[in-house]
């Protein structure tokens, strides 16, 4: 039986203390911070050589659907009742809405240095020390809005947008595509600034403090984001009935990409699964 995904600010009382105390009983394990490293691991750029499997890349949807379905398969051996939850962020855009609730997520960071001193992965809480980041911070930071030069989460509008792309992905497959649904989705935008972040990235931006590069995952926010994410791929499949997972083939030796996507058909690592195992898995979960 398939179970469900909701929508974080459906949930009823149970169910978020259920899945806030999934998460910090994962934490306390010491099996979440292996998840950070991990992405830390394959925060490969297109700047730089060798395979991209995470980011900037066809596989970008594929990967973290599987990074997500790691992850909850974790907590639902703590509790078998929770599902990962998604955030809404073309909905639920105040930062005093889910998921930042004091029985959720907690709020913002404050003033002076960004620390979450509110909800259960506040420091001083004691049950979320960082420990695996791009700093020696062990507090969990936001900055919601990015209040010294504000930034506005992606629209309904802006989402729409990559949706109504037919085409999941075009060469040169990285960063730097103007077309294609995945990166209209990841968000590598053109020219500089804040207008280059688009839906996915923008997100990220708007969170600010932990959320911003490869160690992302502290925030919890970063699951609920990308659950969200994955959402609008199911949702992509169904807008363009038949639309495939590209590259179908991997790109051949004269390709500058040769050996650095990842091909329908081929093993996306660090798991032994393709992308195309992963193109439909409503026999595993659905969401509401
Ligand atoms: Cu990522
Ligand atoms: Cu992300």
């Amino acid at each position: 039986m398939a179970y469900t995904r909701k929508d974080v600010s459906t949930l009823t009382r149970t169910e978020r203390r259920r899945f806030v105390d999934a998460m910090l009983e994962l934490k306390r394990r010491g099996e979440y911070d292996e998840f950070v490293r991990m992405h830390l691991e394959y925060y490969t750029s297109d700047g730089e050589d060798g395979l991209r499997t995470a980011h900037m890349t066809p596989s970008f949807l594929p990967w973290h659907r599987q990074f997500l379905l790691d992850l909850e398969r974790a907590l639902r051996r703590i509790d078998a009742s929770v599902t990962m939850p998604y955030w809404d962020w073309t909905r639920d855009r105040s930062t005093a809405s889910a998921p930042w609730t004091d029985d959720l997520l907690g709020g913002n960071g404050r003033r002076s240095d960004h620390r979450v001193t509110t909800g259960p992965f506040a420091y001083a809480a004691g049950h979320w020390t960082i420990k695996e980041g791009v700093t020696d911070g062990k507090a969990l930071t936001r900055d919601l809005g990015r209040a010294g030069a504000p930034i506005a989460l992606p629209t309904k509008a802006e989402l729409d947008r990559a949706l109504a792309d037919s085409v999941y992905d075009v060469w040169p497959w990285d960063s730097t595509v103007t077309k294609g649904f995945r990166n209209k989705l990841e968000g590598w935008g053109t020219g500089g600034g804040s207008a280059s972040w688009l839906n996915h990235n923008r997100v990220h931006r708007w969170v600010g403090g932990a959320m911003l590069g490869g160690a992302s995952v502290n925030d919890p926010v970063f699951w609920l984001h990308h659950a969200f994410v994955d959402l609008q791929w199911y949702r992509w499949q169904r807008r363009h009935p038949g639309a495939r997972y590209l590259p179908a083939r991997a790109p051949g030796p004269s390709d500058e990409q040769h050996d650095r996507v990842v091909a329908r058909d081929q093993k996306l690592p660090p798991w032994d699964v393709t992308p195309a195992a992963l193109e439909d898995v409503s026999r595993v979960y659905r969401y509401a």
